[in-house]
């Protein structure tokens, strides 16, 4: 089988990482980087870390309003698929690259494959939500990570082609935890970090809070991203927080001065997973970051009001809040999960095995 898999932002790299390295044992891949993130730490890191092999393209589309950065993925795709006429298109998730991927495939009756399918925010404000929807409704084989994305999935009345083959990120987690316990002492942790503001030489494990921001409806809303700085600075530790570069320019515009937050540049994924185990808690907006906390026993605060990952919400190891001060503050400092009870929900580690098993039925 050959598959073209487009990939373009961070979390599509992880999640490339296993798949890829199953994938490509038995059949071929032509690997797509829009180019939608760029910075070496938003991208390269994640290539030379997890070994992911090289992209064969990189579209270099770069930054842009959703429908310029789309529309120039969609355009580039296209003539990439009429050229390649691959067996099918592979697309991992939400983001501008996903949709990209699966409609320009789907325009040309190339099936779609995708990968993270199912979930569900039901909060159509959310870029990744209509992004999601669009692209699970134009695919052939949906790869669930869980059983409420395949429930999900039914309420649509989406039924053919659904799988739940447990989730490619917990993969990445389980392979690469271990390595990254051996590689990452304490001290080379903290050294290797490219701090921007605050200073690190006094953090200890299990003494910090680690947060990471950049949902465009915390972001793009100033009185939210004050809030989230206004509760960060009250904390009773410090806020260690890997700044994506969109949460960067726009603290900048809307002046605000963090306190409390040691703000680092954006770090690779071993040394994030190090970050999230030895946190006292993660306060985050991203998905990715809020299951990772989960795999990895740290509770966790979901600075949203809905989430997709709702399986981690149960016995309180994931707590959403109102994107307020205090409903943060409180929810960060006062709430405790019950560590003896946790599901299991998304799969047994071995979900990249499962996807190349359907694609190779399907074939
Ligand atoms: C995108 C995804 C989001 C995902 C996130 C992962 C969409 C609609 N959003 O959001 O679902 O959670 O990636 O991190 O696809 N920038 C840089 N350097 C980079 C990349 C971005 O400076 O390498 C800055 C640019 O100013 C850019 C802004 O960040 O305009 C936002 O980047 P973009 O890729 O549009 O969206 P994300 O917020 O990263
Ligand atoms: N991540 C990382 N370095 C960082 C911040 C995040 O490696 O500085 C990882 C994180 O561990 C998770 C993924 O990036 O695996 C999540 O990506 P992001 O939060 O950007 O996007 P989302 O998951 O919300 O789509």
């Amino acid at each position: 089988m050959r598959l073209l898999t487009v990939i373009g932002a961070r979390p599509q790299f992880i999640k490339a990482a296993p798949f890829s390295a199953v994938f490509r044992q038995q059949h071929k891949e032509i690997l797509v980087h829009t180019g939608q993130h760029y910075d070496a730490n938003m991208s390269d890191v994640f290539f030379n870390e997890l070994g992911i092999p090289k992209p064969e393209y990189n579209l270099g589309v770069g930054s842009g309003n959703h429908g310029v950065q789309t529309g120039r993925m969609l355009e580039k795709i296209e003539e990439l698929l009429l050229c390649e006429k691959p067996d099918g298109m592979l697309v991992y998730g939400d983001t501008n690259s996903t949709l990209a991927g699966a409609l320009a495939a789907s325009k040309l009756h190339i099936p779609v494959f995708h990968i993270e399918a199912g979930l569900r925010s039901f909060n159509m404000i959310m870029p990744e939500e209509q992004n999601r929807i669009l692209t699970d409704h134009i695919s052939t084989i949906l790869s669930c990570p869980t059983q409420t994305a395949v429930d999900n999935l039914a309420r649509e009345g989406i039924t053919k082609g659904v799988h739940n083959t447990g989730d490619v990120m917990y993969d990445a987690v389980l392979y690469n935890i271990e390595i990254a316990k051996s590689r990452f002492s304490w001290d080379k942790l903290i050294s290797d970090m490219h701090v921007l503001e605050g200073s690190v030489l006094n953090l200890t494990a299990k003494n910090y809070y680690l947060a990471t921001v950049h949902r465009a409806e915390n972001t793009d809303d100033k009185r939210r991203l004050c809030a989230i700085f206004e509760a960060f600075s009250e904390m009773d530790m410090p806020v260690l927080m890997p700044i994506h570069p969109r949460t960067r320019k726009l603290i900048l515009q809307y002046d605000i001065i963090p306190t409390n937050v040691i703000l680092i540049e954006p770090v690779g994924y071993l040394p994030m997973l190090m970050l999230t185990s030895n946190a006292k808690k993660v306060l985050t907006d991203s998905g990715g970051l809020q299951k990772e906390a989960w795999m990895l026993e740290t509770p966790c605060v979901t600075i949203r009001e809905q989430t997709e990952w709702i399986e981690t919400l149960e016995c309180g190891w994931n707590v959403l809040v109102h994107v307020n001060k205090e409903d943060i503050l409180n929810k960060a400092m006062n709430t405790k999960p019950d560590i003896n009870k946790r599901g299991n929900p998304f799969g047994d580690g071995h979900a990249a095995e499962k996807i190349v098993e359907v694609l190779k039925d399907y074939k």
